[in-house]
């Protein structure tokens, strides 16, 4: 029925991915009645799990009213509001209804505004279901050219040439780089975007440093510069441009803004953001048939009243704990893997080097060779739900139990892989 049998790549694993049943809280149930504790709340977007009280009577309450008008509700009017008033770059913004929509309307946007059409992105960046947001996102080591010009790189067969034309790759977390790819490129590219931490490729923050290089260039040669916060906007209640003091032009959002329910946004400077007026001459088009639909507002806006800064800092807490217990776990089992990470955010790496790009995250997942998917299995059969590549994040119903549990579920599953691992990958051993 489905080709891998499932409908989206990114949830697939083998040898099957688990049908599931119900969910509660940080739980989840698959239909054999397996519980399991959801470490991977739908790729970071389920803040507060599964069925928050509020969230459900939001949208029972609003189902019975309608799903969607075409026109706007109260609850789009308020969350954007909440949205406005706590993230530091945002004076006006849209609602979109998945993030691939909210990036590819800021890169219009920046296109449009600068009437340059290049875009400079990071390499192991990810930003969405389309080409350019995937260009480079696996840096193929037989492919990917020297750190300091890596070459733009398809990842799969069906890119169009002139993408990897118009996509300028940028090594992350390499400031004197980027500032001299950025000022080479100066008079071509509308924007740069960048993840304030490199999500799909295992979970590295970029160093403030880095962020203010971006920020320092792209103002000295009038390129915009535009944070993908889709992951990252659970950081801090203002995303992760707050506690960092960084202000980009233009914000992308997604994920934990929608309270469980497909979402997207973007948002960003008011003379921005006024391209997408239909009252302007010449706007950016945005239609989008879903977007703002009363139903994900309803959820999204009991979502964002819920989480509080104190719930951000709680399990920006709780996700510490769980890097250092995994980090003692691995040492212990004497295994060369780590966990990288930010707050609630996390992803476990098979070596003990410094990660600090997508290259060195890729290197260490070639050198694991099957032992990721091992242990994600494993793990799974402990009650343990990650991403299959060992992606973890906390959501708000978790408390040091979970983090317990899944400490003791790792040094469980090491000590059970322990002797594939002596005999397939003894490389990994410390
Ligand atoms: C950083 C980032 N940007 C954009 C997207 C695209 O969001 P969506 O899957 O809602 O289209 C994702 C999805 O995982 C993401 O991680």
């Amino acid at each position: 029925m489905f080709p891998g049998g499932d409908t989206r790549s990114s949830a697939h694993y083998g040898p099957y991915p688990l049908v599931m049943d119900r969910a509660a809280g940080c739980r989840m149930w698959d239909v054999d009645g397996n519980e399991l504790i959801d470490f991977m709340n739908n790729f970071t977007s389920l803040i507060h799990g599964h069925g928050h009280e509020d969230i459900v009577l939001a949208v029972q309450q609003q189902a019975a009213k309608g799903s969607a008008y075409a026109a706007p509700s109260m609850d789009q009017i308020e969350l954007a509001e909440l949205i406005v008033e706590r993230i530091p770059s945002i004076e006006q913004m849209r609602f979109t209804s998945s993030g691939t929509e909210g990036t590819t309307m800021a890169i219009r946007c920046a296109r449009a505004a600068t009437g340059r059409k290049k875009i400079m992105k990071m390499e192991g960046g990810y930003h969405g279901s389309f080409e350019l947001a995937e260009v480079s996102l696996v840096p193929f080591p037989d492919r990917r050219g020297p750190l300091n010009a890596p070459v733009s790189l398809p990842v799969d067969g069906s890119f169009p040439d002139n993408v990897l034309l118009d996509t300028i790759v940028c090594p992350y977390n390499e400031s004197d780089m980027a500032r001299e790819l950025i000022a080479r490129h100066a008079g071509e590219i509308a924007a740069v975007i960048v993840e304030p931490v490199l999500g799909s490729m295992g979970m590295i923050p970029a160093t403030p440093e880095f962020l203010g290089a971006l920020r320092e260039a792209s103002l000295a040669h009038d390129i915009l510069l535009i944070f993908d916060e889709v992951i990252t906007l659970r950081l801090d209640v203002g995303g992760a441009q707050t506690p960092l003091g960084i202000t980009p032009d233009l914000t992308c959002m997604g994920k934990i803004i929608g309270g469980g329910l497909p979402v997207g946004g973007v948002g960003g400077r008011r003379d921005l953001m006024q391209w997408f007026s239909p009252q302007r001459q010449q706007p950016v088009m945005h239609a989008s048939t879903f977007s703002g639909n009363a139903l994900t507002m309803a959820a999204g806006l009991a979502a964002m009243r819920h989480y509080t800064a104190a719930e951000a800092r709680r399990i920006n807490e709780l996700g510490d704990q769980l890097r250092e217990g995994f980090n003692r776990a691995f040492a212990q089992a004497g295994i060369a893997a780590q966990m990288t990470g930010a707050g609630s955010l996390s992803n476990v790496q098979f070596t003990s080097e410094p990660v600090h790009d997508a290259r060195d995250s890729l290197a260490a997942s070639m050198s694991a060779g099957h032992i990721p998917r091992l242990l994600h299995l494993a793990m799974m059969r402990r009650g343990v739900f990650s991403a299959a590549r060992l992606m973890y994040c906390i959501s708000t119903p978790m408390t040091s139990r979970e983090i317990d549990f899944a400490i003791t579920a790792l040094n469980e599953s090491l000590q059970e892989l322990r002797p594939y691992i002596e005999r397939e990958r003894p490389g990994l051993l410390l």
